[in-house]
């Protein structure tokens, strides 16, 4: 737990945080509230919490100009890691059929399984396969989750009680931190430097830790754990007993080589519970369908820690899974061959607002160095939203070495990515 952490919860349990005027003037001045917020609530990263709301609030009181049809001066959200699937495959057909079959009103009526209903359950193994070539038993390896979030909050509530290590990349997707952070973990940060690991910093940092996150290709900065890499990952975990939480959810985003899971190590495989969702791959990040799969013993004790706290997926969304799964072997390559023209374009746009640009491996963000005269991602971030209206995430939730950087989602359309830089561009000088 860091200092801010501890200083916080000291000054709420004593009561002297209700004479800061700050801190009243969030909780409407009485300390009644204060007192009520549990632990957790009070090592949230709130100033980080409060940008993304302010973020969010921009993005979708602009929203209806924003999606297709950019106005000319409406806000362009590229903060948001929200790839633009449509007309990738017929959705509305999907949901339509989905509400015509006398199975899903059935389903509404009742409770869904725990797991997962059979069907979705299939499909979900079919298409692991297909991307990995690792089988599991729909039955007993596989559980549905809402979104790969849930999945990846409870496996950590599931596997690593508070005070025990875990392993967590920097820079790497902002909620791993922020669910480590509320949950009392330590965090061990290991960097990669030039693409590749450090086999004594990651000897050190896996020694005595209960979990390793890894997300490859990787949220924020495209990048991808090398295969010498995560075998390296595969042999310290079985070492130091460690489990390993692969979060897959870029796995159909990898540009420079096709993707390999951890997973399909064999060393691996026992330890490595691999967690994913429909957000990514068919853009549907509002469905909230998600899946963990594993070897039995650690799916068994997720499934029943899930049906204690946020039980089922909803039985639309699982109903419309194995359709959804089968349109994604049709599109795959269109998807791959469409992102990458995108990736090609957003770089030369940034490159020509005056972006240092490296080649992402994965993923459709760029992670960038700020530009002149700013101090922080935040503070560059701001001047974006305010100034340009493009939203962009600052750096700095990322970890500590996003501190003077900023994230740029690539997946919309190529047009808004070139305009938001154009606007940059245009108006970067006024600032300087
Ligand atoms: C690495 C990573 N994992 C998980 C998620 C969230 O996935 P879901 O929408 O399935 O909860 C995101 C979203 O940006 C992400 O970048």
């Amino acid at each position: 737990m860091d200092m801010s952490t501890l200083w916080k919860k000291f000054a709420v349990r004593t009561g002297l945080a209700a004479l800061d005027p700050k801190v009243k003037s969030r909780i409407g001045g009485d300390y009644f509230y204060l007192r009520a917020y549990s632990n957790d609530v009070l090592a949230a990263p709130i100033e980080d919490l409060e940008l993304l709301e302010q973020l969010e609030r921009a993005v979708h009181t602009a929203r209806s100009n924003t999606v297709h049809t950019p106005e000319k001066n409406a806000l362009i959200d590229l903060s948001q890691g929200m790839p633009d699937l449509s007309g990738f495959f017929p959705l509305e057909r999907i949901l339509s059929d989905a509400a015509q079959r006398p199975n899903l009103l059935t389903a509404l009526q009742k409770y869904p399984p725990g797991f997962g209903n059979p069907r979705a359950l299939a499909a979900v193994a079919k298409k692991i396969t297909a991307d990995t070539g690792v089988t599991y038993d729909p039955l007993s390896e596989i559980l549905l989750c809402n979104g790969a979030s849930q999945g990846i909050a409870h496996a950590l509530e599931c596997f690593v009680d508070p005070g025990m290590p875990i392993v967590l990349f920097d820079p790497c997707y902002l909620f791993y931190q922020w669910l480590a952070q509320t949950r009392g973990l330590r965090i061990r940060r290991v960097n990669t430097i030039h693409q590749r690991l450090d086999p004594r910093q990651m000897e050190r940092a896996m020694s005595g830790a209960k979990a390793i996150i890894i997300n490859s290709p990787a949220n924020p900065d495209g990048s991808r754990i090398h295969l010498d890499d995560l075998k390296l990952i595969a042999a310290l975990a079985a070492r130091h007993n460690c489990i390993i939480l692969s979060d897959e959810v870029y796995s159909g985003f990898s540009w420079a080589e096709k993707f390999t899971s951890v997973a399909s190590l064999p060393s691996a495989r026992g330890r490595t519970v691999v967690i994913s969702s429909l957000s990514k791959s068919h853009g549907l990040p509002g469905l909230r369908m998600g899946w963990c799969a594993g070897p039995a013993p650690l799916i068994r004790p997720l499934a029943m820690l899930m049906s204690i706290r946020v039980p089922c997926v909803n039985a639309t969304a699982q109903e419309t899974l194995p359709d959804l799964i089968d349109a994604e072997f049709d599109f795959s390559q269109r998807r791959h061959t469409e992102f990458l023209k995108r990736r090609d374009g957003a770089m030369a746009a940034a490159l020509d607002a005056g972006f240092n640009v490296e080649t992402p491996d994965g993923a459709f963000y760029l992670w960038n160095q700020i530009p002149d005269p700013f101090l922080s991602g935040h503070d560059f971030a701001r001047w974006c939203l305010k100034e340009c209206q493009v939203a962009i995430m600052p750096g700095e939730p990322f970890g500590p070495s996003g501190r003077s950087m900023v994230r740029m989602s690539w997946g919309g359309p190529s047009e808004l990515f070139s305009k938001a830089m154009q606007r940059i561009k245009e108006t970067l000088p006024s600032a300087r």
